[in-house]
């Protein structure tokens, strides 16, 4: 998700900054837009780099088509358009002002009112500014169109006055961004049990049977689901990737954990996305001391694991939906088809591990989406991320198809049926 980081001109500009980074920790994509008086308290340049973007500075180039501005007469539609929240971070009492006016005359304020995406302000003033009551009367303008305000906090303030319109710390605002986000979402209501990465069984204290699955793909949906305002609880075994920040982790090694895991959180999932790599076998027998090469047996015996998403598919709830992955090596789709039906999963991800940019360890994937109607949607080369978005959309597909009211169903009859008149 996209969010726009609105900057005004106050001490606490430097603020945004951390701001800036706090919510990029929170998986969003954020686009600063700076007042021609922030840029007198911190330079673009430190907004570019921590965000890895250009500024939006003003409405029009000033320097005739200046390449480092991205400012155009239409620009503010198309980032008005884009993103999913826009953040004010510190709003001045003259920006509060025109914001509560309607006033449009530079490129944050011009967004302000283009965009129909929930605004954020968290102001930062003078506490004099502060309790006045013309900026009084134009946060409660505010509030009443919807626009949530951060209050600010009491305390030292950098004029030298004591009281209230210190910036309220980074945390408060980025909560209350995630909050608006989580509300605008498409998988608000949601909760997504996900699970990601390899399990390993083991042999020994030091020695394991485990397979080359990198976590990405499952790392990746918890990600896109979380920034559609689902409830993420990710299920990882071994992963060569980090977790992403605001959902509920839990690690597990071996496949019984993991399927413990899964039991102890399946009740409260409306979605479960069995992304991980699970192991099918594990040793008979796990030694308690390093296996010594004289005694390591000659055939080693392998006992079947617990198929977790099949016992979860035996118990579903009425309503959840089951996602399973196949990565294949032949036969990939005929394969993924068989375990689709077997297993009564309501989509099957297919991939052939063996093409280049697909399966294990790469950024990127190729999947096929397989539909219990018999539906075969084949996806092309995209980001891991990318492709979780479109597993997750075809899930808000089906959440939306399922609530329409059925329109195949017989109309009901105009009048009472009579018993005489009941068809049988
Ligand atoms: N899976 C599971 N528990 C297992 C093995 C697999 O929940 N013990 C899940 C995987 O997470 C995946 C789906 O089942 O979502 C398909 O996994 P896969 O290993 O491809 O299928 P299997 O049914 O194990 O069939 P096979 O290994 O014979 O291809």
């Amino acid at each position: 998700m996209r969010v726009a980081l609105g900057v005004a001109g106050g001490i606490a500009a430097y603020k945004a900054a951390e701001l800036a980074r706090r919510l990029q920790e929170g998986g969003l994509e954020v686009q600063v837009v700076m007042t021609a008086a922030a840029r007198q308290f911190v330079t673009p340049l430190t907004f570019a780099a921590l965000s890895g973007r250009k500024v939006i500075t003003e409405m029009f180039a000033e320097h005739g088509g200046d390449e480092a501005n991205l400012s155009s007469a239409i620009e503010h539609v198309a980032v008005a358009q884009d993103i999913h929240a826009l953040v004010i971070a510190p709003a001045t009492a003259n920006l509060v002002a025109k914001l509560a006016g309607g006033i449009a005359d530079d490129f944050l304020t011009t967004l302000y009112l283009a965009t129909r995406a929930p605004t954020i302000l968290a102001p930062a003033m003078n506490v004099n500014m502060w309790e006045h009551p013309a900026t009084q009367r134009n946060l409660q303008t505010l509030a009443e169109r919807g626009v949530r305000i951060v209050e600010p906090e009491e305390g030292y303030l950098a004029c030298g006055m004591t009281g209230a319109g210190r910036l309220a710390g980074v945390e408060t605002i980025a909560q209350a961004v995630f909050q608006a986000l989580g509300a605008a979402g498409d998988l608000a209501g949601e909760t997504l049990l996900i699970t990601a990465g390899r399990t390993e069984e083991a042999l020994d204290p030091c020695r394991f049977l485990s397979n080359r699955s990198s976590g990405k793909m499952g790392t990746a949906l918890a990600e896109a689901a979380r920034r559609r305002g689902g409830q993420v609880i990710l299920v990882s075994g071994q992963a060569s990737v980090e977790p992403p920040a605001g959902v509920t982790l839990e690690r597990v090694r071996s496949t019984e954990e993991m399927a413990q895991a899964v039991e102890k959180h399946v009740q409260e999932a409306t979605m479960v996305l069995m992304a991980a790599a699970v192991a099918d076998f594990r040793p008979a027998h796990t030694a308690t001391t390093k296996l010594k090469r004289a005694s390591v047996p000659p055939a080693l015996k392998l006992v079947p694991t617990r198929d977790i998403l099949g016992e979860i598919a035996r118990g579903k709830k009425p309503g959840q939906l089951l996602v399973g992955f196949a990565a294949e090596t032949e036969n990939v789709l005929a394969n993924a088809e068989s375990k689709l039906r077997a297993k009564g999963l309501d989509l099957m991800v297919a991939n052939d591990v063996t093409q280049p940019g697909a399966g294990f360890e790469v950024d990127t994937n190729i999947v096929t989406l397989l539909f219990p109607d018999g539906r075969q949607v084949a996806i092309e080369k995209m980001s891991k991320l990318d492709v979780a978005h479109r597993i997750l959309d075809a899930l808000v597909e089906m959440r939306r198809k399922s609530a329409e009211p059925k329109t195949d169903a017989p109309a009901p009859p105009r009048t009472k049926l009579k018993r005489a008149g009941k068809s049988r």
